[in-house]
């Protein structure tokens, strides 16, 4: 547990919605809890950090986020373990990459002193929305966004850093199938997709509704030049098991630094399992699933945990991926969220008690 001497003003909610919520049908993201944390930036710095009840923000319509999209954010989630402590995963990674893709999109860092004192009110004011059991947990999302009044294209001297939380049971609801993009580019080198900058989320959604009319879920980005490397999935990294090999792109300016996705990689280490951070073709890919070499693709990120995919597409063909007994993804996940809700030893200090 952390102390910190950060002053944080915090005004309650007279009522709380909790008793209102059905938490055992939760849509993902579509209910938020009582309160948020809320910091301005202005006059060249972060003022004191404030919890107040949650609810609508009043800004200008010239704000410049409305207009040049100077907006970025993280996922993180809270687990309640047997004996009522709360835990948060790898957080320090969530604040440190927050600033670098801050830093890209020409927004000043947040100061990890207010970033962890800010968290860390807010889930006390909220624990009795992070119910217990694997598959509950808190959704956080902590973001920035350019709030100075004004079109003129630059970058902002006013911010807002919030956070918001949201009760949260499973990301996607049934199965997953993917198409390997053959047009369209998530990303490109020197640009932005290593960052969590809204924009980069924004631009996937008409490509992913193309996909879904045929059929798919998500789409795996291949890079911007050849269209010939898998890179990563709308809402997740993306690891290709090949007979017992585990395959994953390494992250670069295009492919975000996945907690989730290091998490794996780290696990995979040190139970032994044959990994390969490297690029990943395509043609290797379709031809193992033609010759039944390919076992499992599977996504990893915080929202979704550890994602199977039952099946992709590619070149108006469909393929679909063979049902596993002792499938990796359920591995993963089984170490993963043991150690996320504290049930089993936590040997990499992943674990941040709250
Ligand atoms: C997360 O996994 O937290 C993400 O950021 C994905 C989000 C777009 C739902």
């Amino acid at each position: 547990m952390k102390t910190s001497t950060t002053p944080v003003d915090i005004q309650k909610a007279a009522t709380s919605k909790i008793e209102n919520t059905d938490f055992n049908n939760l849509a993902f993201g579509q209910v938020f809890t009582d309160h948020m944390m809320i910091c301005d930036y202005k006059d060249g710095a972060w003022q004191t950090p404030k919890i107040q009840p949650y609810g609508p923000l009043e800004m200008d319509p010239s704000a410049r986020v409305f207009h040049y999209g100077q907006a970025v954010f993280e996922g993180m989630k809270a687990f309640k373990d047997e004996e009522d402590r709360i835990w948060l995963f790898r957080p320090e990674d969530n604040f440190e990459r927050i600033n670098k893709s801050s830093e890209r999109l020409a927004i000043p860092a947040f100061p990890k002193e207010f970033f962890f004192a800010g968290l860390e009110e807010l889930l006390k004011l909220e624990k009795d929305w992070i119910k217990k059991g694997f598959g509950n947990s808190l959704y956080i999302r902590p973001f920035v966004i350019a709030t100075e009044a004004g079109v003129s294209a630059a970058p902002a001297k006013e911010y807002k850093f919030m956070i918001i939380c949201s009760p949260a049971q499973a990301y996607y609801s049934g199965e997953v199938r993917v198409k390997f993009s053959e047009e369209y580019s998530r990303a490109a080198d020197g640009g932005v997709g290593f960052a969590k900058a809204a924009g980069n989320y924004a631009a996937q959604f008409y490509p992913t509704n193309l996909a879904k009319d045929e059929g798919f879920q998500q789409i795996i980005w291949t890079d911007a030049n050849t269209h010939e490397y898998l890179e990563e999935a709308g809402t997740m990294n993306i690891f290709f098991r090949v007979g017992d090999k585990l395959i994953t792109a390494p992250t670069s300016d295009r492919i975000l630094d996945g907690v989730t996705r290091k998490s794996i990689i780290a696990l995979a280490k040190e139970f032994n399992i044959d990994l390969e951070v490297r690029r990943v073709s395509v043609k290797e890919i379709v031809e193992a699933a033609k010759s039944g070499d390919l076992k499992e693709i599977f996504g990893s990120g915080t929202a979704t945990v550890i994602n199977p995919i039952v099946g992709f597409g590619h070149a108006g063909k469909k393929y679909d991926l063979p049902k596993l007994e002792d499938s990796y993804a359920g591995f993963f996940k089984d170490k993963l969220t043991k150690i996320q809700y504290n049930q089993a030893a936590d040997k990499f200090n992943w674990r941040y008690q709250v």
